[in-house]
């Protein structure tokens, strides 16, 4: 009902669009949880809350250490692009609708800010998965073009070859072990609900794709990489920004991705910290970590890239869910939240978390963590979300941080209730504190 409900009001908005220019552009794509109830990732009919929010946990780890995958392959290939561009980071944790072509085509895809690649299924598939909508099928498209082999967006991704016809074959591959293999290409993209088109987006048109991917029609690749969706803005002439809003795994709302320029109206920023070997992630300067309005104590330099070999930072992540910070930091962390949070301990190793507890009803009070970003900016986390339910009908609660090695990740569950903006042209990061489900 709602599919064809929006693809009507679609149909009627992009009349109207036809006559509106992009540049300036803004648009609104509508992001869910892969646990929504309608999401085709959802796992709500066979698994319990307590089995949905392990296999989250289990998800995150298997991200972070793919993320650490790449880091270490970049870190002894620098300078080598074939290499610290060949392994990327894995799949992520929410979904958001994209179309594609000329009338569009509507399509449910990871939303992924560790990879740059847009592709999605395509006619004709040698070996594509099951997916809920049909593949997409260039043939009905009258703005699709196959992608040559000089063009410079083709010469940026890691793995091409050549065909007879000098179209652009790609093969691309992610941390985890999947891949999408196929002709890139550009057609026109455009999101359900919003008015006008972004035209000649470079995607891949994948016809041998295998993976992690469940049933989602694709990715949509939104790191700093020259291919991915918010850097092609560049190319119509449009703001390379974006900002959302995640809910939780249990919300059974969408919310909103917005791509373009967007208002910045109390919106913090901190400078994004470049790091030359791993230009993808976004990576933001932590300058200090409150909990419970106490500074903790850790080495200076913990939160440093290094440039030569490209480890170490914090990086901004929307398909980790936990957050990972490098074991100098985590051990002052933990054990301030030991100290403050003195419910029944239970034994979190079976969830694959260090702190989890049992208090006597769901609305249990925790403390708050403060990230204090350069440029003055303080991120809080409520301890709502650094406490996490995992398990409804026990109350049992987990602190949804983690320790790593090598670099930091601030994850998705972090992230929640606030808007998060990537301005890429003033080579920026900001958020502020939002109710999401409202948006
Ligand atoms: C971006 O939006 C702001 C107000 O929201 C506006 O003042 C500015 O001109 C816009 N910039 C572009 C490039 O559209
Ligand atoms: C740094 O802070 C100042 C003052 O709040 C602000 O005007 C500026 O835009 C910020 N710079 C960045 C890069 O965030
Ligand atoms: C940065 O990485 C290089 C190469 O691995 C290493 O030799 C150097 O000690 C590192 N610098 C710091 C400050 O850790
Ligand atoms: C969980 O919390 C609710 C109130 O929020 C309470 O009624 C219930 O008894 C608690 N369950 C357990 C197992 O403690």
């Amino acid at each position: 009902m709602d599919a064809i409900f929006i693809f009507t009001f679609y149909l009627l908005l992009s009349f109207a669009a036809a006559v509106i220019s992009a540049a300036g552009g803004n648009w609104r794509a509508e992001i869910m949880h892969r646990e929504h109830p309608s999401s085709p990732l959802s796992t709500a009919s066979h698994k319990t809350p307590r089995e949905r929010f392990v296999a989250a946990v289990q998800r995150s780890h298997l991200r972070a250490r793919a993320i650490a995958h790449h880091i270490e392959v970049a870190a002894v290939n620098v300078g080598a692009r074939q290499f610290t561009s060949s392994v990327h980071s894995g799949v992520g944790e929410y979904l958001m609708n994209i179309a594609i072509g000329t009338p569009p085509q509507i399509f449910t895809t990871i939303m992924d800010t560790g990879s740059d690649l847009v592709w999605t299924q395509c006619d004709p598939c040698n070996e594509c998965y099951p997916q809920n909508d049909a593949v997409f099928n260039p043939a009905a498209s009258s703005t699709y073009q196959l992608l040559s082999c000089t063009n410079p967006l083709c010469l940026e991704l890691p793995s091409t070859a050549c065909t007879g016809a000098n179209a652009c074959e790609y093969g691309y591959g992610y941390g985890d072990g999947s891949i999408t293999e196929g002709y890139f290409s550009s057609d026109s993209v455009s999101f359900p609900a919003s008015v006008g088109t972004v035209p000649n987006i470079a995607f891949g048109c994948g016809v041998a794709n295998e993976g992690n991917f469940g049933a989602a029609d694709g990715l949509v690749g939104l790191g700093q990489g020259p291919v991915s969706l918010v850097s092609q803005l560049r190319n119509a002439n449009i703001e390379p920004i974006f900002s959302y809003c995640l809910v939780g795994i249990y919300s059974t709302s969408t919310s909103p991705l917005l791509l373009g320029n967007a208002s910045t109206v109390g919106i913090a920023f901190t400078p994004l910290v470049a790091n030359p070997i791993n230009p993808t992630f976004y990576y933001a300067g932590l300058t200090g970590i409150t909990v419970n309005g106490a500074q903790i104590d850790y080495p200076a330099n913990s939160f440093a890239v290094n440039a030569t070999d490209g480890t170490g930072g914090l990086i901004v992540d929307s398909g980790t869910t936990l957050t990972y910070l490098v074991q100098e930091v985590y051990t002052p962390v933990l054990q301030a939240f030991e100290a403050l949070v003195t419910y029944p301990r239970v034994d979190g190793s079976s969830i694959g978390l260090d702190l989890c507890v049992s208090p006597p009803s769901a609305d249990a009070d925790y403390p708050n963590i403060v990230y204090q970003f350069a440029n003055g900016s303080n991120f809080e986390v409520p301890g709502n979300n650094v406490f996490l339910l995992v398990d409804p009908p026990s109350n049992t609660t987990c602190l949804s941080i983690a320790g790593i090695q090598g670099f930091s990740i601030l994850g998705n569950i972090h992230q929640q209730d606030h808007m998060m903006v990537f301005d890429l042209a003033a080579q920026q990061i900001g958020f502020k504190s939002v109710a999401c489900n409202t948006l």
